[in-house]
């Protein structure tokens, strides 16, 4: 890790892919750890905010410690003499991909997250888009050879999420793994959630095979 002061820092960006309710948890999440965040948001993110949830676009600004206009080229994470632990971009539109993977900055975004590269910080992008091209996949190689993590918010099913907040927290706590910064009540790989003689949803379990499938579960959450 590469920050010098006590306190940890990150850089939040929030682009215009669908799928804003991942950087709004983020947000969330870091605040109840006392992390203290640096939140920039695209002119699309404000759109699809709108589109997407009901979270004003002042709530949005004050989940962060710290809010930055997307066109404050003089703002802070624009310099990489300003010390954090990194950014995550959740979600990330391809758009924003592109520049990152151009070098080609031309808003506040896109610079922290060169600065962010170029200091070798930790970069997280979550990029969001199907189906993907070849410009789009070539652009997560190019950022990936310069550091990135590509991490895209894909569904895992063997956690058998009950609700979308259950997706997104999933994601989340392995998008805050990348940092060691541990999400409370993440489950992982190992943890144990069942009692023997019950499935995890709270039923007993039936046949042998259930059996079998269940203590497979149990022994085996959050990958
Ligand atoms: C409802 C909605 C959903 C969108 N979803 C995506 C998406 O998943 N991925 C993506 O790359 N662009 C998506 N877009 C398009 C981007 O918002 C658009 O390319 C925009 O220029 C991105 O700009 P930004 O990177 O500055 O935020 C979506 C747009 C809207 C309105």
């Amino acid at each position: 890790m590469t920050q010098a002061t006590s306190v940890k820092r990150i850089v939040v960006g929030i682009s215009g892919a669908s799928g804003i309710r991942y950087g709004i948890r983020i947000l969330e999440v870091l605040r109840t750890l006392g992390v203290e965040t640096h939140l920039v948001v695209t002119k699309a993110a404000e759109q699809t905010r709108a589109l997407e949830t009901n979270v004003s676009s002042r709530a949005l600004g004050a989940m962060a410690t710290f809010k930055y206009s997307v066109t404050d080229i003089s703002a802070p994470i624009a310099s990489g003499s300003f010390r954090t632990l990194g950014m995550i971009v959740a979600p990330c539109s391809m758009r924003t991909l592109a520049e990152i993977a151009s070098g080609v900055t031309s808003s506040l975004l896109s610079r922290a997250a060169d600065v962010v590269l170029k200091e070798r910080r930790k970069l997280v992008l979550v990029v969001r888009e199907a189906p993907l091209s070849s410009i789009h996949l070539r652009n997560m190689l190019t950022v990936s050879d310069a550091g990135a993590v590509v991490i895209p918010p894909v569904v895992g099913f063997y956690s058998k999420p009950k609700t979308l907040d259950d997706v997104v927290d999933h994601h989340v706590a392995r998008i805050l793994d990348q940092f060691d910064i541990e999400m409370p009540g993440a489950r992982r790989w190992g943890d144990r959630v069942a009692s023997p003689d019950r499935g995890s949803d709270g039923h007993p379990r039936s046949s042998p095979s259930d059996v079998q499938a269940e203590e497979r579960y149990q022994t085996a959450v959050w990958p």
